[in-house]
């Protein structure tokens, strides 16, 4: 079988280097609004062509190095981490089609450095992303991948690049994940995924349960929605030990390898896209990744719940009462609200195995794409402390969430008529926080927030991140987690 996975790392490295004597293939240089361009390439042919408006492109061909990309970064006044992602993003696609392979990136002076540099590395990885290994050779050539960045700043930015390059890297691979057809990342896939993890990394353990564990276990959501297919369910537990004071943080993801809706089956328009249903369960692998990768001191307790969601004879139906971990009992009235089934399973499997607090991310709900497009993912909380400290990791990393509020009403939505709960309101009414307020009914008292991904994993459109799997979720979790460290 090829190869499916890991794509050689890039090289980032910082050097302070005088622009005619850059060794790459390709200088990038960003210019501002009423700035000008750095002396030594003034008088390079094309310099007349630079623009300063934002995402405009232009290429130099100065003595040395032997081609120069200015790209326009707008009013100074906006210059930002996401920017640069975005300008990054469109000179790495650039510099691919110009068939470079070492690229040098002139790090805009500022007092916002770390944050520049970070959206330099972060969109150079990132725009680069292709996912084209299931391809053949087509007449027109492919452009090249770059395999070195050099960015041309003070070495004190090197720590930052170097973290910005383990975290883009982990994303790429968890956007992997997502474009990996069904067939391919199955559960098992995943728990191999995860094993891997453990075996590279000495602070990181797994555990991986299989169909018989998790009935005996009696993970009755899990249960439910795997009895439909014939594909291994898996309940995997990644743990990393990084010391620290000594708190634990959860971090469930959903894994179902493909969404048909089981019995109340969805419509075939689109519903291939359904692969990328495991898309928490990318950004919590991948961030475990690389958290063990930076050596955080946190102690993280990854639960990921993968199955596939199939229609079959053994399949579970509408109507259908069943009985979750935590002993709640929920009416199963839409065999397609499958996610919080699972999610509910692994939540109150996490918090027992002992995690303080617990971030759950998952593709859950169409709802949130209504409501918050690709732009932001919706957050619901039971807790400001920690919706806070996400909400700040959102802002840092690009990675946008939005609160949304919880309320007894619409907890009420979601009681059972013959059991404790239904996985689905009658009504289509505040799809999205209903949903979470049934995951609330899973964590008692800890701290907890839910993000939905479903509108932010997939066709997110913007430079960097493409309009396929977006790896949305390694960047944010693992500054979540930084941000916690001690
Ligand atoms: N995996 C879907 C949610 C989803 C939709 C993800 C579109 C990505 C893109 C989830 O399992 C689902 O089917 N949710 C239902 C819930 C409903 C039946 C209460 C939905 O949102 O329609
Ligand atoms: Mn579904
Ligand atoms: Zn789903």
């Amino acid at each position: 079988m090829r190869k499916v996975i890991d794509s050689p790392p890039m090289k980032a490295s910082v050097s302070d280097t005088a622009i005619p004597e850059v060794d790459a293939d390709l200088l990038a240089v960003g210019l501002c609004e009423d700035e000008e361009l750095p002396a030594e390439l003034t008088s390079a042919r094309g310099a007349a062509d630079a623009r300063a408006g934002f995402k405009q492109l232009a290429t130099l061909h100065p003595d040395a190095p032997p081609r120069a990309i200015v790209v326009g970064l707008g009013k100074r006044a906006d210059l930002n981490a996401e920017r640069l992602r975005i300008a990054a993003a469109l000179v790495a696609k650039e510099a691919g089609k110009l068939k470079a392979v070492s690229l040098a990136w002139l790090v805009p002076k500022s007092d916002e450095g770390p944050a520049l540099a970070e959206g330099i590395v972060t969109g150079t990885i990132l725009g680069g992303y292709r996912f084209d290994r299931f391809k053949g050779k087509s007449d027109d050539e492919p452009p090249t991948a770059l395999d070195s960045l050099t960015l041309i700043g003070p070495s004190t930015l090197a720590d930052g690049a170097e973290a910005a390059r383990i975290c883009a890297e982990a994303q790429n691979r968890a956007r992997d994940l997502q474009s990996l057809p069904s067939n391919v990342a199955t559960p098992s896939y995943l728990a191999r995924r995860a094993r891997e993890i453990a075996s590279a990394h000495t602070a990181v353990s797994t555990d991986v349960l299989g169909r018989e564990e998790i009935a005996a276990k009696e993970m009755g959501g899990l249960v439910a929605v795997s009895q439909g297919t014939a594909e291994e369910p898996q309940l995997i537990v990644l743990r990393y030990e990084g010391g620290g004071s000594g708190e634990t943080l959860g971090l469930v993801g959903k894994g179902v390898t493909f969404d048909t809706g089981g019995i109340s089956l969805k419509t075939p328009g689109g519903m291939h896209e359904m692969k990328m249903d495991m898309s928490g369960a990318a950004a919590v692998l991948e961030t475990v990744r690389s958290v063990a990768e930076l050596g955080l001191a946190v102690n993280l307790i990854a639960v990921i719940p993968s199955t596939e969601n199939m229609p079959s004879g053994t399949a579970v139906k509408p109507g259908d009462v069943i009985t979750q971990y935590n002993g709640k009992t929920v009416e199963v009235n839409n065999t397609d609200a499958e996610g919080r089934l699972i999610l509910a399973d692994a939540l109150a499997y996490a918090i027992e195995q002992g995690a303080d607090r617990v971030v759950d991310i998952a593709t859950l709900t169409g709802a949130v794409m209504i409501a918050l497009g690709s732009s932001y993912a919706a957050l619901v909380s039971n807790d400001d402390a920690l919706a806070g400290q996400v909400e700040e990791a959102g802002r840092k990393t690009g990675e946008l969430v939005w609160r949304l509020p919880l309320h007894p009403e619409y907890k009420a939505l979601m009681k059972g008529t013959v059991a404790d709960l239904t996985n689905a309101a009658p009504k289509r009414k505040a799809g999205t926080i209903t949903a979470a307020s049934f995951l609330e009914e899973f964590v008692g008292e800890t701290p907890w927030a839910h993000i939905d991904i479903a509108g932010t994993a997939w066709d997110v459109g913007r430079p960097y991140t493409g309009s396929d799997g977006s790896g949305y979720g390694v960047r944010l979790l693992t500054a979540l987690a930084r941000s916690l460290a001690s």
